[in-house]
This record gives structure tokens, C-alpha cells and sequence, in this order.
């Protein structure tokens, strides 16, 4: 079990207590995109609570999670999810949450941290949940598929694997309404993200072949549906935070301009860009019992 402290700025103290730089700048060019180290990554996880928690609590509640149940949250991220699954399995079940980097969970909580990493560490305590849970994360991982056998192992026998993908190459744009300069200006900015977590190792069609991946780990009942805000708050700022994440690993790669960026930025504070995601394919399915 593990946790970085923070400091009061928002930036990370290493395990060693050495500051990392102020906004993380120290991003490797290869591994998970939009690390954790990054204050942004905070706010992140915000938004896509904001936009993203009630189809997963929904999903979750249709497949009977309750009082009792065992669940095990992978790829984390922030506290929203593995604090309703805690409020939702009580004192008599147990939740567990997992993440390359748990800097942003809190201990206490009512579930358990730890870090691990689904694509390469064994699976904890195999056979013995029933639900695991992963919410845009296999999508970031060149190795997906050992990672989807690691998390179908930690299923008891009729226990249900719930996995949650963005399909960017489905609807790849930013704005729908591409109707002005901002709009096309959103769009390519949307692409040149796109083109970085390509170059990560991501796959951007992995949501629509996930009742595919689940019946292949084995999986029974498997079935799936999507959903995509359009507008708003949270989907402007989200897309904010993003920029402001990656904006040096956009100029180096000559993706985009200071200028650019910053005319982006700028637009979406303007609130006008009715800005959208990719959709969100929840797919689930059963070990058999
Ligand atoms: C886009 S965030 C999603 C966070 C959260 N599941 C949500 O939906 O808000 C992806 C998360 O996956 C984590 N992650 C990336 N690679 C991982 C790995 N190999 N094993 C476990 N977690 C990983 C990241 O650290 C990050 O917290």
C-alpha cells in the first residue's frame, strides 16, 4: 500500500520527499499520457466525475452491487468511484482501489489503496471479487489484453467484469457544430491529442470492441451501451485541464503553436464552443459460475 504525500501548491512530494518540479514538467515521452504527477490530472478527475459517475453507478447498481459485495476498483484515478462503491457495499463488503500512481486516493475512505499495476503485477487476492471495475483505462495500455485477463482472474465465479473505454475514432471531434475558426480550431486540437495518445500506445477504436475482448477473457451475459455528453461545464473544462496537461508534449511533437493553444484556451473560457467527448462504452459481462 502506498501514497505520495502533497504539497500545499498541489505539486508531488516523491517517496524520498524531493519536490517534484511546480505542474510535473518532468512527463516521460512514453508510458500513460496524463499522468497522475500533474496537478491537472486532479482536476481531471473531477470533470469526468462530473460526466461520467452516474452511467458508471447506474451500471454498477444493474449488476447487483450492494451490501456485502467485494468490488475492486482498477485504474482508479481519483476518490469519487471507490468511495460509492464503499458507500454501497457497507461496513459488511470491501472495496479495493488500485492505480499506477494513487496519489490522489485517500486512505480512510472506507476502501482500501494500493498501488499495482494491471498490466504487469498478478492479480490481488484471485477469484474473490464480484465486481471489478475499470473506467478509461485499458485504453491507454499497450498491453490490454493481459491486463483484461488479470482482472477476469480476480473474479469470483459469477462475479461481473465492468469495463468503461472512450471510442475516440468513433466520434473523433471536439465540436459537432464545427459552425467558426474556433470550432475547426477545437477540432484540430482534439486530433493533435488524439495523435499523442496514439503515439502512447492507445488504442482509439478499443470501446467498440470490448463485448468482443469480454467474451474472449471468457466472459459470459456479456452486453454494452454508450453515452456522450454534448456542452456544458465539465466537458469545457475538462477539455482545459487536457490542454494545459499535455501542452509541452504537444510542442515538442509540433503538433500545435503557443498561439494556438492558447487561442483554444482562451475560446473554450469564452464557453461558446459547445465542446463534446468521445462516447463511453460500458461493457460488462460474467465469469461463469
Ligand atoms: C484517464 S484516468 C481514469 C481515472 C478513473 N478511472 C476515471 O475514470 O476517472 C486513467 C487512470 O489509469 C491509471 N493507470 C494507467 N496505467 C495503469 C496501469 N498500468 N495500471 C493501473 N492503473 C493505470 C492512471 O494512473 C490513471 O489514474
Amino acid at each position: 500500500m502506498t501514497s505520495s504525500p502533497r504539497r500545499p501548491d498541489g505539486g508531488r512530494l516523491d517517496p524520498t520527499g524531493a519536490p517534484t518540479p511546480p505542474g510535473g514538467e518532468s512527463t516521460p515521452d512514453r508510458g500513460y499520457l496524463l499522468d497522475n504527477a500533474r496537478t491537472e490530472a486532479g482536476e481531471r478527475f473531477a470533470w469526468l466525475a462530473e460526466l461520467f459517475d452516474g452511467v458508471t453507478r447506474t451500471h454498477v447498481e444493474r449488476l447487483g452491487i450492494g451490501a456485502g459485495s467485494r468490488c475492486w476498483e482498477v485504474g482508479a484515478g481519483g476518490r469519487s468511484i471507490p468511495a460509492a462503491l464503499a458507500a454501497a457495499v457497507g461496513p459488511t463488503g470491501y472495496v479495493l482501489a488500485t492505480d499506477i500512481d494513487v496519489s490522489w486516493l485517500a486512505e480512510g475512505d472506507g476502501y482500501e489503496v494500493r498501488r499495482h499495476d494491471v498490466a504487469a503485477d498478478p492479480p490481488p487476492e484471485p477469484g474473490t471479487f464480484d465486481l471489478v471495475h475499470a473506467r478509461l483505462v485499458l485504453i491507454h495500455l499497450p498491453d490490454r489484453a493481459r491486463a483484461l485477463a488479470t482482472m477476469a482472474a480476480a473474479l469470483r465465479p459469477g462475479g461481473w467484469l465492468l469495463v468503461e473505454d472512450a471510442d475516440t475514432a468513433l466520434q473523433p471531434l471536439a465540436c459537432l457544430d464545427a459552425v467558426g475558426p474556433a470550432q475547426l480550431r477545437a477540432n484540430r486540437m482534439r486530433a493533435a491529442v488524439r495523435e499523442l495518445l496514439t503515439r502512447r500506445g492507445a488504442d482509439l477504436r478499443f470501446g467498440r470492441t470490448l463485448p468482443r475482448v469480454l467474451r474472449a477473457a471468457g466472459l459470459v451475459d456479456v452486453a454494452a451501451a454508450g453515452s456522450f455528453p454534448v456542452g456544458g461545464l465539465a466537458c469545457d473544462r475538462l477539455e482545459a485541464a487536457t490542454l494545459r496537461h499535455v501542452r509541452g508534449e504537444l510542442l515538442a511533437a509540433g503538433l500545435a503553436d503557443e498561439a494556438e493553444i492558447d487561442a483554444h484556451l482562451a475560446a473554450i473560457d469564452a464557453g461558446e464552443l459547445d465542446l463534446t467527448l468521445a462516447p463511453l462504452i460500458s461493457a460488462w459481462g460474467r465469469r461463469p459460475a
